[in-house]
């Protein structure tokens, strides 16, 4: 009977564990993160800051949580093998830093790797999955990304579903954030194992180029988007598809490509990870990344990732189904001068196989707003006309009027 018992706790405490983790990132996740901006460059100061800033400049408000340091806050493992900070640039060490940035109402996330040595060098989390687990969940940590370097002779499954376990068995809720660009099509496989991981190589500060990085490219905001293709049916609440982290106000593109970066991030429900220096940033760039409007798709309860509707010389046409009957709508002119846009909803019907919705103006008329602008466009019993600038969306919520 005892033993009964007993198993019947474990079962009981090993299903509430896993609950925690389940109702984890039910819209995708939001927040800042160290690499995008300031590469190795990180310490407690630029955290802290990061932090202050988050909590007053209204993107606390506009729903951004995690604080995420990223690589280079490592510099070794002491004679137990637990991991130390660098005592430099982290002199009050990671738990105070944790406390600090919780006492501000957010969230504090921490990066490590798969294989021996994360991708800049510094200690991997590699046969000491559950002493990393178990510090992190000591610190208070809330969310985890996980690298992938340095791992010959290991595979992205195996790796990841240990280090998902042994977050389970430390017991703090965190948010498991997959980093292995792609390569093992996560997207097949962790939908059980963490609750984000990147399709991609990484990111660059550009619309649509490639940069070099010396031995390998970075990819430009188009050139990921392009790479978005067939994976909308993996994403939805408390597991997603992540583009990467995002590059607006980091100086590559100008105001309209940070728009539509931004936009098409929200059109496919991506984490939105703000990679540009939160402390020090213009009116504009601060406007994009706090708009209500585009956000609330972004962070739409049903999770629905947005699909490409039609692509013709430059000019793509998204849609997004929302809750409550709703859609939003994006045209992203990806070439290089302005484009005319001449679209009659009537003529449109849309049937999304994955999402078993139908966008039909014959059937349901929408009111229509654009969410940039703010202006209302009237609704879909009229042919939409509009003009959209080079590098630049036009992008709606259609309002079903019921
Ligand atoms: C990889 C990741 C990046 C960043 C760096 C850190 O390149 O894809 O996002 O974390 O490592 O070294």
């Amino acid at each position: 009977m005892k033993k009964l018992v007993v198993v019947f706790f474990v079962l009981i405490s090993l299903f509430a564990s896993a609950q925690k983790f389940q109702n984890l990132a039910m819209t995708p996740p939001m927040g800042w993160n160290s690499w995008n901006k300031f590469a190795c460059n990180v310490s407690e100061k630029l955290l802290k800051e990061t932090a202050d800033a988050m909590a007053t400049n209204g993107l606390k408000d506009a729903g951004y949580e995690y604080i995420v340091i990223d690589d280079c806050w490592q510099i070794s493992r002491d004679s137990m093998g637990f991991i130390v900070a660098d005592p430099v640039r982290f002199p009050s060490g990671i738990k105070a830093l944790a406390d600090y940035i919780h006492s501000k109402g957010l969230k504090f996330g921490i990066y490590s790797c798969a294989g021996t040595k994360t991708c800049a060098g510094r200690p991997g989390g590699r046969g000491h999955e559950f002493q990393d687990a178990y510090m992190y969940a000591k610190w208070g940590v809330d969310y985890l990304k996980y690298d992938w370097c340095s791992a010959d002779g290991q595979t992205q499954k195996e790796s990841y579903t240990l280090m998902s376990q042994m977050l389970k068995e430390a017991g703090r809720p965190i948010v498991f954030s997959l980093c292995e660009w792609g390569g093992s099509k996560p997207w097949e496989w962790a939908g059980e194992v963490g609750h984000l991981w990147r399709t991609t190589g990484d990111i660059g500060d550009c619309f649509d180029c490639f940069l070099d990085q010396g031995s390998w490219k970075s990819n430009g905001v188009m050139k990921i988007l392009d790479l978005q293709k067939d994976m909308r049916q993996y994403a939805g609440p408390g597991h997603w598809n992540d583009p990467d982290m995002l590059e607006v106000g980091n100086g590559g593109m100008n105001e309209n490509e940070n728009r539509a970066h931004f936009s098409m991030w929200c059109m496919i429900a991506a984490p939105l990870i703000a990679g540009n220096d939160l402390r020090n940033m213009s009116a504009k760039t601060l406007a994009i990344l706090t708009n209500p409007d585009v956000i609330s798709v972004n962070q739409d309860a049903l999770g629905i990732q947005g699909l490409k509707y039609a692509s013709k010389e430059g000019l793509e046409t998204w849609m997004k189904p929302l809750s409550n009957g709703d859609w939003a709508v994006c045209f992203l002119n990806r070439s290089e001068e302005a484009k005319n846009i001449d679209f009659d909803w009537a003529k449109n019907v849309v049937n999304d196989d994955f999402s078993k919705r139908k966008l039909d103006a014959t059937a349901e008329t929408f009111k229509i707003k654009d969410v940039w602008s703010k202006k209302d466009l009237g609704t879909t019993k009229k042919a939409l006309n509009a003009s959209v600038p080079s590098h630049d969306v036009l992008m709606m919520r259609l309002s079903l009027v019921k």
